[in-house]
């Protein structure tokens, strides 16, 4: 494979193209970043922080199906194709449907500007722009018998190079939240971020942020919704159980088996933090727990 490592005296390509050429090229494949108009900040979630400034939050991804390096994923994004694009409803549900991206975008969105817990102890801010995740479950009217509900990311092993180095990986890249979790108000499903569509390296075209919960719970790339009735098994911890627990609520006193999580360290400065219980959420979410779940 030729990997062109550009040198810093080249001038990066899109400097180098007409912009509009540029944004034609790109929103073929859909990866233009659009501006999207009409989503206001909602108040209701103030946060304790400055925000992470966007180059940061574009620069530093873990998005395993692309590089297990942070800082290469946004350089691997490029022949990743977010159109067309289904997500498909389904499972313990009256209403199953398939919905297109483009539907999707049209829901009435917001800005939330939420915390961003990884379990690895690092943590940014980041004014996702979305609707509440139930907004969308809604939609497919849930049976009764539907106690959680899976989320599947897309799995394109030749636009997606990760997928072929970590072959142990159980992919597609899959996780789940308990029902009442999912239909908690802070669940956002979030097309975009920092005023425009979602960047591919942070998940576009839908991901979750689920900000009480350690990030990988925030699954990318969303094709597929599935309710079940018994609790599914999720990417992580199916790949390392000891590791990386089903409900995963971020918790300073309950450490990683490899290292603390009483500190975070916040991105890109790496200025420490101590972590919060439910990562600052614990008013709104404390209630649906009983303290046993890991
Ligand atoms: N979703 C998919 N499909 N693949 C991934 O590797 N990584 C998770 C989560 N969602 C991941 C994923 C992890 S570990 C984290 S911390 C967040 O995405 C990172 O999101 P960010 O890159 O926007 O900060």
């Amino acid at each position: 494979m030729l990997i062109e490592i550009t040198q810093d005296w080249q001038i990066p390509e899109r400097e180098a193209t007409p912009e509009a050429a540029y944004f034609s090229r790109r929103s073929l494949l859909g990866l233009a970043a659009l501006p999207l108009a009409g989503a206001p900040r909602n108040a209701a979630y103030p946060i304790d922080r400055p925000l992470t400034e966007e180059w940061a939050v574009t620069s530093y991804n873990n998005y395993y199906e692309f590089s297990s390096n942070k800082q290469k994923v946004k350089d691997l994004v490029g022949g990743f194709k977010l159109r067309p694009w289904a997500v498909e409803i389904g499972g313990l549900c009256d209403k199953p449907q398939t919905l297109s991206i483009d539907d999707i975008l049209k829901f009435p969105a917001e800005e939330r500007t939420y915390r961003h817990r990884c379990v690895e102890a690092w943590s940014m801010a980041v004014p996702w722009i979305g609707f509440a995740l139930s907004d969308l479950l809604k939609r497919a009217e849930p049976k009764p018998a539907a106690k959680f509900v899976r989320f599947i990311s897309v799995n394109r092993p030749s636009e997606m190079p990760g997928i072929n180095t970590s072959g142990g990986f159980p992919w597609p890249y899959h996780e789940a939240l308990r029902m009442d979790e999912a239909m908690h108000p802070l669940a956002f499903a979030v097309t975009g971020m920092y005023g425009k569509t979602l960047p591919a390296q942070n998940g576009a075209p839908l991901r979750l942020a689920i900000p009480w919960k350690y990030g990988f719970k925030g699954a990318k790339a969303i094709v597929k919704i599935e309710f079940v009735a018994s609790q599914p098994a999720t990417s992580w911890n199916t790949a390392a159980p000891r590791e990386y627990g089903f409900y995963a609520n971020v918790n300073p006193k309950t450490p990683h088996p490899r290292w603390s999580q009483a500190v975070e360290q916040i991105i890109p400065t790496m200025g420490r933090r101590p972590t919060l219980l439910y990562n600052g959420y614990e008013k709104w979410v404390a209630g649906m727990y009983n303290g046993s779940e890991a």
